[in-house]
Protein backbone atom coordinates (compact mmCIF):
# COMPACT_ATOMS: atom_id res chain seq x y z
CA UNK A 1 0.00 0.00 0.00
CA UNK A 2 1.13 3.47 -0.67
CA UNK A 3 0.51 6.49 1.13
CA UNK A 4 1.68 9.35 -0.80
CA UNK A 5 1.07 13.02 1.36
CA UNK A 6 1.16 15.94 -1.27
CA UNK A 7 2.47 18.81 1.23
CA UNK A 8 1.83 21.55 -1.51
CA UNK A 9 2.05 24.80 -0.29
CA UNK A 10 0.79 24.20 2.80
CA UNK A 11 2.24 27.18 5.65
CA UNK A 12 2.61 24.20 7.67
CA UNK A 13 4.36 21.72 5.00
CA UNK A 14 7.21 24.71 3.54
CA UNK A 15 10.26 24.91 4.88
CA UNK A 16 11.24 23.90 8.11
CA UNK A 17 7.82 23.32 8.99
CA UNK A 18 8.03 20.60 5.95
CA UNK A 19 11.37 19.07 7.19
CA UNK A 20 9.80 18.41 10.54
CA UNK A 21 6.29 16.58 8.89
CA UNK A 22 9.28 14.26 7.07
CA UNK A 23 10.65 13.19 9.67
CA UNK A 24 7.36 12.32 11.03
CA UNK A 25 6.70 10.34 8.33
CA UNK A 26 9.94 8.95 8.52
CA UNK A 27 9.25 8.18 11.96
CA UNK A 28 6.12 6.49 11.91
CA UNK A 29 7.07 4.33 8.73
CA UNK A 30 10.08 3.04 10.48
CA UNK A 31 7.31 2.00 13.12
CA UNK A 32 5.09 0.68 11.18
CA UNK A 33 7.63 -0.82 8.98
CA UNK A 34 7.99 -3.62 11.99
CA UNK A 35 4.42 -5.18 11.58
CA UNK A 36 3.11 -3.53 7.98
CA UNK A 37 5.91 -4.10 5.60
CA UNK A 38 3.94 -3.66 3.23
CA UNK A 39 2.80 0.29 3.97
CA UNK A 40 5.13 2.37 1.97
CA UNK A 41 4.95 5.99 2.62
CA UNK A 42 6.19 9.18 0.40
CA UNK A 43 5.72 12.74 0.46
CA UNK A 44 5.34 15.15 -2.48
CA UNK A 45 7.23 18.33 -0.83
CA UNK A 46 7.31 21.68 -2.75
CA UNK A 47 9.95 22.44 -5.60
CA UNK A 48 11.82 24.78 -3.34
CA UNK A 49 12.53 22.56 -0.36
CA UNK A 50 12.84 19.24 -2.89
CA UNK A 51 17.29 19.75 -2.65
CA UNK A 52 17.16 20.34 1.09
CA UNK A 53 14.96 17.43 2.02
CA UNK A 54 16.59 15.20 -0.86
CA UNK A 55 19.98 15.86 0.88
CA UNK A 56 18.43 14.73 4.48
CA UNK A 57 15.84 12.26 4.05
CA UNK A 58 15.88 10.66 0.45
CA UNK A 59 17.70 7.59 1.75
CA UNK A 60 15.11 7.31 4.37
CA UNK A 61 11.64 7.96 2.84
CA UNK A 62 10.41 8.60 -1.35
CA UNK A 63 10.35 11.94 -2.05
CA UNK A 64 8.19 13.00 -5.30
CA UNK A 65 8.29 16.29 -6.85
CA UNK A 66 5.02 18.12 -7.20
CA UNK A 67 5.40 18.89 -11.01
CA UNK A 68 8.35 19.23 -13.59
CA UNK A 69 8.83 20.11 -17.20
CA UNK A 70 9.33 18.45 -20.35
CA UNK A 71 12.49 20.09 -20.45
CA UNK A 72 16.34 19.22 -20.67
CA UNK A 73 20.38 20.77 -19.13
CA UNK A 74 20.44 23.94 -21.51
CA UNK A 75 18.30 26.23 -22.66
CA UNK A 76 16.06 25.88 -20.71
CA UNK A 77 15.07 28.95 -18.79
CA UNK A 78 12.84 28.67 -15.26
CA UNK A 79 11.76 24.57 -16.12
CA UNK A 80 12.09 22.38 -14.13
CA UNK A 81 14.22 19.34 -15.47
CA UNK A 82 13.64 15.59 -14.72
CA UNK A 83 17.02 14.96 -14.66
CA UNK A 84 17.64 17.75 -12.34
CA UNK A 85 15.50 15.86 -9.96
CA UNK A 86 16.70 12.43 -10.72
CA UNK A 87 20.30 13.66 -9.49
CA UNK A 88 19.16 15.15 -6.60
CA UNK A 89 17.89 12.16 -5.17
CA UNK A 90 14.00 12.84 -6.04
CA UNK A 91 12.12 9.34 -6.69
CA UNK A 92 9.06 10.17 -8.62
CA UNK A 93 6.88 13.00 -9.80
CA UNK A 94 3.26 14.11 -9.43
CA UNK A 95 2.17 15.20 -12.90
CA UNK A 96 -1.46 16.93 -14.48
CA UNK A 97 -2.33 17.58 -10.40
CA UNK A 98 -5.59 19.47 -10.78
CA UNK A 99 -4.43 22.09 -9.23
CA UNK A 100 -1.38 22.40 -12.04
CA UNK A 101 -3.17 20.72 -14.97
CA UNK A 102 -2.08 20.75 -18.02
CA UNK A 103 -4.12 21.79 -20.76
CA UNK A 104 -6.92 19.22 -21.63
CA UNK A 105 -7.36 16.99 -24.27
CA UNK A 106 -6.50 19.30 -27.15
CA UNK A 107 -2.80 19.14 -26.05
CA UNK A 108 -2.49 15.80 -24.59
CA UNK A 109 0.78 15.52 -26.06
CA UNK A 110 2.71 18.01 -23.71
CA UNK A 111 1.35 16.22 -20.82
CA UNK A 112 2.89 12.82 -22.93
CA UNK A 113 5.90 13.87 -23.36
CA UNK A 114 6.06 15.55 -19.63
CA UNK A 115 5.88 12.26 -18.25
CA UNK A 116 8.01 10.27 -21.03
CA UNK A 117 11.12 12.95 -20.10
CA UNK A 118 10.47 12.56 -16.66
CA UNK A 119 10.25 8.61 -16.88
CA UNK A 120 13.38 8.76 -19.24
CA UNK A 121 15.15 10.14 -16.23
CA UNK A 122 14.71 7.76 -13.84
CA UNK A 123 11.48 9.25 -12.42
CA UNK A 124 8.22 7.36 -10.90
CA UNK A 125 5.04 8.77 -12.78
CA UNK A 126 2.03 9.36 -10.52
CA UNK A 127 -0.15 10.95 -13.37
CA UNK A 128 -3.31 12.93 -11.86
CA UNK A 129 -6.77 12.52 -13.52
CA UNK A 130 -10.35 13.90 -12.22
CA UNK A 131 -12.69 10.76 -13.77
CA UNK A 132 -12.49 7.32 -14.17
CA UNK A 133 -12.54 7.50 -18.15
CA UNK A 134 -9.67 10.83 -18.08
CA UNK A 135 -7.30 8.27 -16.30
CA UNK A 136 -7.87 4.98 -18.23
CA UNK A 137 -7.26 7.46 -21.59
CA UNK A 138 -4.06 8.87 -19.79
CA UNK A 139 -3.25 5.17 -18.83
CA UNK A 140 -3.33 3.76 -22.39
CA UNK A 141 -1.67 6.28 -23.82
CA UNK A 142 1.05 7.01 -21.51
CA UNK A 143 3.45 5.23 -19.81
CA UNK A 144 2.88 6.58 -16.31
CA UNK A 145 3.27 4.56 -13.62
CA UNK A 146 0.38 5.01 -11.38
CA UNK A 147 -2.68 7.00 -12.13
CA UNK A 148 -4.25 9.05 -9.07
CA UNK A 149 -7.79 9.41 -9.50
CA UNK A 150 -8.83 12.64 -7.57
CA UNK A 151 -12.55 14.24 -8.40
CA UNK A 152 -11.63 17.96 -7.83
CA UNK A 153 -14.65 18.79 -5.83
CA UNK A 154 -13.94 17.05 -3.04
CA UNK A 155 -10.13 18.16 -2.51
CA UNK A 156 -9.37 19.85 0.34
CA UNK A 157 -12.83 19.03 1.87
CA UNK A 158 -13.83 17.21 4.61
CA UNK A 159 -15.72 14.73 2.74
CA UNK A 160 -13.82 11.91 1.53
CA UNK A 161 -14.26 10.26 -1.89
CA UNK A 162 -13.94 6.79 -0.41
CA UNK A 163 -16.89 7.43 1.41
CA UNK A 164 -19.00 9.42 -0.63
CA UNK A 165 -18.01 8.03 -3.82
CA UNK A 166 -16.81 4.60 -3.11
CA UNK A 167 -17.80 3.34 -7.06
CA UNK A 168 -15.81 5.83 -8.58
CA UNK A 169 -12.74 3.77 -7.08
CA UNK A 170 -13.81 0.06 -8.48
CA UNK A 171 -14.47 1.77 -12.10
CA UNK A 172 -10.86 3.20 -12.02
CA UNK A 173 -9.80 -0.26 -11.16
CA UNK A 174 -11.37 -1.95 -13.40
CA UNK A 175 -11.08 0.90 -16.50
CA UNK A 176 -7.11 1.08 -15.68
CA UNK A 177 -5.97 -2.37 -14.18
CA UNK A 178 -5.21 -3.44 -10.94
CA UNK A 179 -1.84 -2.07 -8.94
CA UNK A 180 -1.93 1.09 -10.54
CA UNK A 181 -4.59 3.04 -9.37
CA UNK A 182 -4.08 5.83 -6.34
CA UNK A 183 -7.39 7.40 -4.87
CA UNK A 184 -7.62 10.79 -3.55
CA UNK A 185 -9.36 14.09 -2.37
CA UNK A 186 -10.64 14.36 1.19
CA UNK A 187 -8.93 11.33 2.30
CA UNK A 188 -8.30 11.81 6.06
CA UNK A 189 -8.53 8.23 7.87
CA UNK A 190 -7.82 4.39 7.88
CA UNK A 191 -11.39 3.55 7.07
CA UNK A 192 -11.08 5.98 4.16
CA UNK A 193 -7.82 4.03 3.15
CA UNK A 194 -9.66 0.72 3.56
CA UNK A 195 -12.06 1.50 1.27
CA UNK A 196 -10.19 2.75 -1.00
CA UNK A 197 -7.60 -1.04 -0.49
CA UNK A 198 -11.26 -2.99 -0.50
CA UNK A 199 -12.09 -1.35 -3.96
CA UNK A 200 -9.00 -2.16 -5.07
CA UNK A 201 -6.94 0.92 -5.65
CA UNK A 202 -2.95 0.32 -4.84
CA UNK A 203 -2.84 3.47 -2.13
CA UNK A 204 -3.90 6.92 -1.66
CA UNK A 205 -3.20 10.47 -2.18
CA UNK A 206 -3.57 12.64 0.78
CA UNK A 207 -3.11 16.27 1.32
CA UNK A 208 -5.11 18.08 4.22
CA UNK A 209 -5.55 15.24 6.13
CA UNK A 210 -2.26 15.49 7.10
CA UNK A 211 -0.66 18.93 6.44
CA UNK A 212 -3.60 20.83 8.23
CA UNK A 213 -3.49 18.27 11.55
CA UNK A 214 -2.38 19.24 14.32
CA UNK A 215 -1.22 15.76 15.06
CA UNK A 216 0.15 14.45 12.00
CA UNK A 217 1.87 11.44 13.37
CA UNK A 218 -1.10 10.06 14.83
CA UNK A 219 -2.87 10.59 11.54
CA UNK A 220 -0.27 8.84 9.53
CA UNK A 221 -0.25 6.00 12.35
CA UNK A 222 -4.39 5.54 11.63
CA UNK A 223 -3.86 5.72 7.81
CA UNK A 224 -1.32 3.43 7.79
CA UNK A 225 -2.95 1.06 9.88
CA UNK A 226 -5.57 0.26 7.83
CA UNK A 227 -6.48 -3.04 6.22
CA UNK A 228 -8.21 -4.15 3.30
O1 LIG B 1 -2.82 15.72 -4.08
C1 LIG B 1 -3.66 15.41 -3.03
C2 LIG B 1 -4.89 16.18 -3.05
O2 LIG B 1 -5.21 16.95 -4.09
C3 LIG B 1 -5.96 15.80 -2.14
O3 LIG B 1 -6.00 16.81 -1.23
O4 LIG B 1 -6.52 17.85 0.89
O5 LIG B 1 -8.23 16.51 -0.29
O6 LIG B 1 -6.31 15.36 0.77
P1 LIG B 1 -6.81 16.60 0.11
Amino acid sequence: MIILTNFKAYPSAVFENARQLVQTHIEVQTDILKTRPDVQFAVAVNTLDLQSLCKEFSDHIDIYAQHCDNAHFGSSTGKILPEMLYQMGVKGVILNHSENRFPSENDFEALRSTIACAKNAGLTVVCCAETAEEGAFLSQHSNADFIAIEPPELIGGDVSVSTSRPELISESVTKIGEKKVLIGAGIKTGKDVSIALKKGAIGVLLASGVTKSSHPNTVLQNLATAHQ
